[in-house]
């Protein structure tokens, strides 16, 4: 991606939708209207895997527009703040497991994450990066929890630049899915008293309301009731690790609040019984976020976005749960926040969950976050093809399109991606690399 972008006056970024007059949404094709009020279409792009009719783009994070050349919408910059992603493809969050037990990367993360942003994308985040070592889901996860941490991921935010990329951390507490082995031995929860097979302890976890653990394999782990004191450390080591992120160089910090780990144990009713502030209504259970939230933007520069990573849905509509509805009023009160994208996955808070799966299954909930409030979102789950994600672009249904399995199989997704979507993919390629696609 050194040197991706196409020479500017290729290019058009307008504003689309009748707020502007300059472009309409037609089918899956833009159109621009000339100043004589006559429409055409645009001609047909590549295949789409998305028919019907399109939601209409609001504008505010602007699809780039060529009427010069064809081009995709994937690979059009999204400007939040003042930061410009260079297109619109990222690598999803994805734990490694791969730290000794001190939460320092490794050169397994140098090479993971370097590879990735080799491989054209326009995010490169990290993965569940824990705030303190409590909120780690296995002693081998990831750590920001001091100046040390900063030092080591500098290295990498350097080179995920240096590709054109911009780098992301997901700020992560495990809450009650702590102090667990990886998966690879085992996934089960390690006791403050044992070891894993590395000789790693485990430790008593946090929970919003221990008694309303769902054992995902049949196991409790040693858990204590998160108390006034233990909130008031969570949302400092939020604030810190923001502030270290930072001095690393990352310019998108993302509030993980998804996938059943502290935070969305909160804000579900079926994993938070409290009866404090903390707990009951909505306006309490969302609190530790959104306090969470404010302690991060307090320290992040209003130059750079803040994402928050959500679970859309529950996906349990048999009980009292987290759905989207509640979803897109939380989106709204990011917005208030200084949140600028929501990031919409789904699940993983309890074991009766009945997720659809398939193609682009977590779309429409990011869809209902983009249409219900003023931040931007992020489309995240099974997008596996590139013009799969580009029409999720296109059609307005996300603002980003996150990828994560299809970047394991293949580090170099967003440089096949730009071969398929864009009439020349070389200068999306390092230059080092130039000679095998020119
Ligand atoms: C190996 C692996 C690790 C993951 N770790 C994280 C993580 O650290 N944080 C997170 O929010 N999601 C994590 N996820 C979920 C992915 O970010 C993504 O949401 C999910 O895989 C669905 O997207 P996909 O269909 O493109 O893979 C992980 C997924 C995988 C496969």
């Amino acid at each position: 991606m050194t040197g991706a972008s196409i020479a500017p006056a290729e290019r058009t970024y307008g504003r689309l939708g009748r707020e502007t007059g300059e472009h309409a949404l037609r089918s899956d094709r833009v159109t621009a209207i000339p100043p004589d009020g006559t429409t055409r279409l645009a001609p047909p792009r590549r295949r789409s895997f998305e028919t019907g009719n399109p939601r209409s783009l609001r504008g505010r994070f602007p699809v780039a527009v060529s009427t010069t050349a064809p081009m995709s919408e994937l690979f059009s910059p999204l400007s939040l703040r003042d930061l410009e992603i260079p297109n619109r493809l990222a690598v999803s969050p994805m734990c490694q497991y791969s730290c000794d037990t001190d939460g320092l990367p490794t050169e397994w993360h140098r090479v993971h994450l370097g590879s990735r942003a080799v491989g054209g994308a326009g995010i490169v985040m990290t993965e569940a990066t824990a705030v303190e070592p409590r909120g780690r889901i296995t002693p081998h996860d990831l750590g920001i929890w001091s100046d040390e941490h900063a030092e080591a991921l500098e290295p990498i935010t350097q080179f995920i630049r240096e590709q054109g990329g911009v780098p992301g951390i997901q700020l992560a507490h495990a809450g009650h899915k702590a102090s667990k082995r990886r998966p690879w031995d085992g996934n089960v929860p390690i006791a403050p008293d044992e070891t894993d097979p590395d000789g790693a302890e485990g430790w008593e976890v946090l929970s919003p309301s221990p008694d309303a653990y769902p054992p995902f394999d049949g196991d409790r782990p040693a858990m204590r009731k998160a108390d006034y004191d233990d909130i008031q450390t969570v949302i400092d080591a939020y604030r810190e690790a923001a502030e270290r992120s930072l001095a690393a160089g990352f310019e998108i910090a993302e509030v993980h609040a998804a996938h059943g780990y502290l935070l969305h144990e909160f804000l579900s009713p079926a994993t938070n019984r409290r009866e404090d502030e903390y707990g009951g209504s909505f306006e309490n259970r969302t609190r530790l976020v959104r306090e969470v939230v404010e302690a991060v933007r307090e320290v992040w520069p209003d130059d750079k976005p803040v994402f928050v990573r959500i679970s859309g849905t529950d996906w349990l509509d048999d009980r009292e749960s987290w759905d989207i509805d509640q979803s897109v009023r939380l989106a709204r009160d990011f917005a208030q926040l200084g949140v600028d994208l929501v990031d919409v996955s789904s699940g993983g808070l309890h074991p009766d969950q009945r997720v659809p799966g398939g193609p682009n299954f977590q779309v429409p909930l990011a869809e209902a976050v983009r249409e219900g409030s003023d931040v931007a979102a992020g489309a995240v789950g099974g997008v596996t093809e590139p013009a799969q994600a580009d029409a999720v672009v296109r059609n307005g249904r996300a603002d980003l399109v996150l990828v994560g399995r299809q970047f394991l199989r293949d580090p170099y997704f967003g440089l096949r991606a730009a071969g398929e979507l864009e009439d020349d993919a070389a200068p999306h390629w390092p230059v080092q690399y130039r000679r095998a696609v020119r």
